[in-house]
């Protein structure tokens, strides 16, 4: 579906895409990675919001156009979505449709539609300066749903909202993820852990990890400890401290290991201690 072949993007003397390559399918893929990593670069080069200096993006067997942006049959939430405050939800879709090009025989139909899988079916007529943050982030998402593109991007969406909200999130990825591809990035582990089948984790701009929840989970195995506080600095070789608990009185780190420790209980890892091992090299 995507293929991104030798892709670079520089800006200024920044290369935030280096002669990068990779290819997704059909699924539900988690992009992850640290803060300013690259990760909306990557979404709005594959857009063709922006331009890139090199390279190849093919979407659907069709190499992209600088000149011609993929907005259209591409579903996109932004990372910052909120405008049009003195408009009504029904109203900011209907702008979106046009945009779209959707005809207007179908315009209704279609704007209810999305309202109605977001579940924001009896908010048409409130004000987008009345809706709550995950109200609004719902709003995004019906935005990229019009006209049923077959991918979705979807950046940051769950950054801000609530537990409530958050798997409503998940709910609405899981109706929609039929025959599609969609693409949620996100620095949250937790999110994408159970709605994503497929994770990819950008390391740096020339590197992104890509592999099943399992796939990913297996990079800390026999790495992931329960210490003692205290006891870290008898850890041999090197380590990254990820949590503290609290367990019937007593304070433990979780740490990922690089080398077998005589102390502690070894635990099974979660794609958080995948995700941090591959990050942070341990
Ligand atoms: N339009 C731009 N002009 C100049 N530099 C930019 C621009 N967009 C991004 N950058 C730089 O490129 C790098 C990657 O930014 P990007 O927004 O893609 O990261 P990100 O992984 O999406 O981060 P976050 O998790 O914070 O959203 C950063 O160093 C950023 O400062
Ligand atoms: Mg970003």
């Amino acid at each position: 579906m995507i293929e991104m072949k030798s892709v670079s993007k520089t800006f200024g003397k920044k290369k935030v895409l280096d002669n990068l390559y990779l290819t997704i399918d059909k699924g539900v893929y988690g992009l992850l990675g640290p803060n300013g990593i690259g990760k909306t670069t990557l979404i709005r080069s594959i857009l063709g919001l922006y331009d890139i200096d090199d390279g190849e993006i093919i979407i659907d067997g069709k190499i992209m156009d600088s000149n011609k942006k993929n907005t259209g049959m591409i579903g996109y939430l932004p990372q910052q979505f909120g405008m049009f405050k003195e408009l009504t939800t029904a109203e900011v879709l209907e702008y979106f449709s046009i945009l779209k090009g959707i005809c207007a025989r179908d315009l209704k139909k279609e704007i209810v539609r999305c309202l109605s899988v977001v579940n924001l079916q009896h908010d048409r007529k409130t004000l987008v300066g009345a809706l709550s943050g995950g109200m609004l982030r719902r709003l995004g998402i019906a935005q990229a749903l019009l006209g049923d593109p077959k991918l979705l991007i979807f950046d940051e969406p769950t950054a801000g909202l609530d537990p409530e909200e958050r798997m409503r999130f998940k709910d609405i990825i899981a109706s929609i993820s039929k025959d599609r591809t969609v693409i949620i990035s996100t620095h949250i582990v937790q999110d994408v852990d159970v709605i994503c089948n497929h994770i990819l984790i950008m390391k740096s701009g020339s590197n992104i990890i890509q592999g099943t929840k399992e796939e990913i989970r297996s990079f800390a195995r026999e790495k992931v400890y329960r210490i003692l506080c205290g006891d870290q600095d008898k850890i041999s070789g090197k380590r990254y401290i990820e949590n503290i608990e609290e367990d019937g009185g007593t304070n433990y780190y979780k740490v990922l290991c690089s080398d077998r420790q005589k102390i502690g209980t070894v635990l099974s890892p979660t794609v958080e201690d995948g995700y941090m091992s591959i990050i942070k090299e341990v």
